[in-house]
């Protein structure tokens, strides 16, 4: 993982919700600001005691500069820099609006109309893309060297990649067009609907618009056609940087097998776009021993494993065995085949991953992901020299 730490290094966490990708995005900025590189780290909707450990206390639009006294605090070295911004999807939204270089007044049209409120808070992928927008205009201005990226709570990781295309396609898509061509009559509007095509769109917006805010959405897809070239190319271009060699996608995952078949599938997706997997993070997984032993190559049966096998040997005999003890044991038994049955798991999942793919694993701690210093040293797992000897 150290090596996907540089300069100019982009890395985009993704995975199904509840995963650990803010704890794990958090993370991974300690382990690059320690590694030297200023950092930035755009985190989404994070969990009151992570905002707090990183000092946030408002979403905004620009990255703020942890003290230095904090992060040497929690044991990095005394010169690192890191930054974090937590996405405000609105304010991104408006500001990409208000830098558009169409007329003032359209730009002021677009911004009090209500279907845009609506799309901009509601719409799959808004909020994606406004976190991409984020990125790209971080990666725009080259003021840090390694920028980390969080994906929103409620987003499907296909979602994130494919946010720029679909709403280049929304833009495009010709029932739009055809349906909200200026000038629109709400007299015409009834009519439009018969056509079957124009239903289906129809019935598309009205899913986060509400057939009473058609006659919004019609004026503002003729209001936003004025600039309709304008934000494509500026779609394309954060696609772009998707797709640039300097983007590393890092899949978060936990170690159940549904979960483990689902990042298989995305590995495939990824590998269908075009885009770049750096790294697998297998995540809350087990104990800090098993993680240990596990990342030190030693797949089927660590020591303190084996201790617990050799716990029932020892003590079921009387007068040692009263019922409690032989409740403990079996408990402590039924871990171990549950464990064991993961690891060996996992070091199928780590057989099939392509060479290039690091892979990390980091424990179940629930005390520590909630501070700095706890991150500090899930930051220490993540990067730690092992991974492919699985
Ligand atoms: N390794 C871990 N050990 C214990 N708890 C964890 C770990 N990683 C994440 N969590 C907890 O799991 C919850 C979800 O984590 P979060 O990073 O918000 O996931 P996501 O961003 O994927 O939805 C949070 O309460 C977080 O503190
Ligand atoms: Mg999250």
């Amino acid at each position: 993982m150290k090596e996907l730490l540089n300069k100019q290094s982009v890395l985009i966490l993704l995975g199904t919700g509840g995963v650990g990708k803010t704890t794990v995005a958090a993370a991974l900025g300690l382990a690059a600001a320690d590694a030297g590189l200023d950092t930035a780290l755009i985190t989404i909707d994070p969990s009151r005691r992570l905002r707090d450990a990183l000092g946030l206390r408002k979403p905004g639009l620009r990255p703020n500069k942890l003290s230095r006294a904090r992060l040497a605090a929690a044991g990095l070295t005394p010169a690192a820099q890191l930054s974090a911004v937590m996405l405000d999807v609105r304010a991104m939204w408006d500001d990409l609006v208000e830098h558009l270089n169409g007329a003032r007044a359209v730009r002021q049209r677009i911004l009090a109309n209500s279907f845009y409120r609506r799309f901009t808070e509601q719409f799959p992928g808004a909020e994606t893309y406004a976190a991409l927008e984020q990125l790209y205009r971080l990666h725009q201005d080259r003021l840090f060297d390694t920028l980390i990226v969080d994906t929103p709570p409620a987003a499907h990781a296909l979602e994130f990649l494919d946010a720029p295309e679909r709403l280049t396609r929304l833009l495009r898509t010709r029932g739009v067009h055809w349906l909200f061509k200026p000038p629109m009559a709400a007299a015409g509007l009834a009519a439009r609907f018969a056509g079957r095509a124009a239903r289906l769109v129809a019935e598309q917006l009205e899913r986060f618009a509400g057939l009473a805010a058609l006659s919004q959405a019609a004026d503002f897809f003729s209001t936003a056609a004025q600039m309709i070239g304008e934000l494509e190319e500026r779609f394309d271009r954060v696609n772009r940087l998707l797709h640039a060699p300097c983007t590393k996608f890092i899949l978060v995952t936990t170690a159940e097998p549904q979960r483990l078949a689902h990042a298989r599938r995305l590995i495939e997706e990824l590998k269908a776009r075009r885009l770049r997997l750096g790294a697998i993070v297998i995540n809350r997984f087990a104990d800090e021993r098993t993680c240990s032993a596990l990342a030190e190559g030693c797949t089927q049966n660590p020591l303190h494993l084996r201790e617990i096998a050799s716990l029932r040997e020892l003590i079921f005999e009387p007068p040692l065995l009263t019922a409690g003890m032989r409740a403990l044991v079996e408990y402590l038994d039924d871990y171990r085949e549950q464990v064991q049955e993961r690891m060996a798991e996992i070091a199928r999942f780590a057989r099939d991953l392509p060479s290039e793919v690091n892979l990390a694993l980091a424990p179940e701690s629930p005390s520590k992901v909630n501070n700095l210093r706890g991150l500090f040293d899930m930051a220490g797992r993540l990067t730690a020299k092992h991974g492919r000897r699985l």
